[in-house]
């Protein structure tokens, strides 16, 4: 064990995800059976910055696994971002004597904490959350599986009508720079083509497979759009779509922030449970600066600097099967 590790703060930072207050609720009790002291940092970066610190107990975190979005609450901070902020944020930790952090976020939370790394000397594990799935050095991130869910229920619904009417439906999911949601929700709804933002597909592509379909008296169909998509989100590639046919009835879905609240699945309980004890064990045995992960269910230690620069893209057997079984 890190002799010097005695009080450790814990903070989440940037989109909020369901199972972040598990991940929370584990940091604490991890810690407190270790006789670490915890703090919260309210707001992210911004309540580093602002001196924002409040104790956390054993019972601070009870009857938190089961909710979504996170109490600590959290913020994209602009202040962090510049030297005078970071340099406000050391000296506020230092205020409160605290030896190591744990920050739960996404790549913009690891960006943060790598650049502090390099400029002031407290070791920093992070805890992927983020419901993009986008981090390399895990398999999945704290929130995935819950938004997954949540955009398949909503779509779901969706085809109940889109049936009932013969329509063709663009539903718009989130995911500004990855398509791992899409992926995922197209496969489990049996969409007729899924777009991506990792694939260049052209929107001659999409007009083949609605024309193939339209021939063979495809009736509806749901087309699920990542919001980040090269062509544009659901709305645009709509009216791309309605220039090229004149008989589908379209219909757009936007489903944004329904995705990143709610319940969080019990996957996402038992990633993020593990995800918490994984950071506390990895401050205790000496880590520093790496992101706790997990990869092929092993716990696994990746540098901020590759978890951040390192791109994770979907599985291409996926895409290519989401696409034979949409025939
Ligand atoms: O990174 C998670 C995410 O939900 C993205 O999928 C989305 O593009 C973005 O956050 C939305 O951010 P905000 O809630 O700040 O608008």
């Amino acid at each position: 064990m890190a002799k010097d590790i005695k009080r450790i703060a814990v903070f989440t930072s940037g989109g909020d995800a369901p199972g972040m207050n598990a991940a929370i609720r584990a940091v604490v009790r991890t810690a407190a059976y270790n006789d670490l002291h915890v703090y919260g940092i309210k707001r992210g970066y911004d309540g580093m910055v602002a001196g924002d610190l409040t104790r956390l107990e054993v019972r601070d975190v009870g009857n938190i696994i089961h909710r979504g979005g996170t109490f600590l609450k959290t913020a994209r901070s602009e202040e962090f971002r510049t030297p005078e902020g970071r340099k406000t944020a050391y000296e506020a930790l230092q205020a409160f004597d605290i030896d190591a952090c744990i920050a739960i976020g996404g790549d913009g939370t690891f960006t943060g904490a790598n650049v502090f790394s390099q400029e002031y000397d407290i070791p920093f594990i992070g805890i992927p959350g983020t419901i993009d799935n986008d981090l390399y050095g895990t398999d999945l991130t704290i929130g995935f599986d819950t938004a997954v869910n949540t955009a398949v229920d909503a779509v779901d619904k969706i085809r109940d009508t889109a049936d009932s009417h013969n329509r063709l439906f663009f539903v718009e999911v989130m995911g500004r720079n990855s398509g791992f949601i899409a992926l995922n929700t197209g496969i489990s709804i049996g969409a007729g083509s899924v777009l991506i933002p990792e694939s260049e597909e052209p929107l001659e592509r999409l007009i083949d497979i609605l024309r193939k379909g339209a021939k063979r008296k495809k009736l509806f169909s749901v087309i699920i759009v990542a919001e980040g998509n090269k062509l544009g989100g659901a709305q645009s590639i709509a009216d791309l779509v309605n220039e090229e046919f004149d008989f589908y009835d379209t219909k757009v879905t936007i489903i944004g922030h329904l995705q990143r609240g709610g319940s969080p699945t019990a996957i996402d309980r038992v990633l993020s449970s593990r995800l918490g004890f994984g950071a506390v064990e990895a401050l205790l045995h000496g880590q520093k600066n790496v992101m706790v992960g997990i990869v092929n269910d092993t716990i696994r230690y990746t540098p901020f600097s590759e978890a951040i620069s390192a791109e994770k893209l979907p599985n291409e057997d996926l895409i290519r099967m989401a696409e034979i079984l949409a025939i």
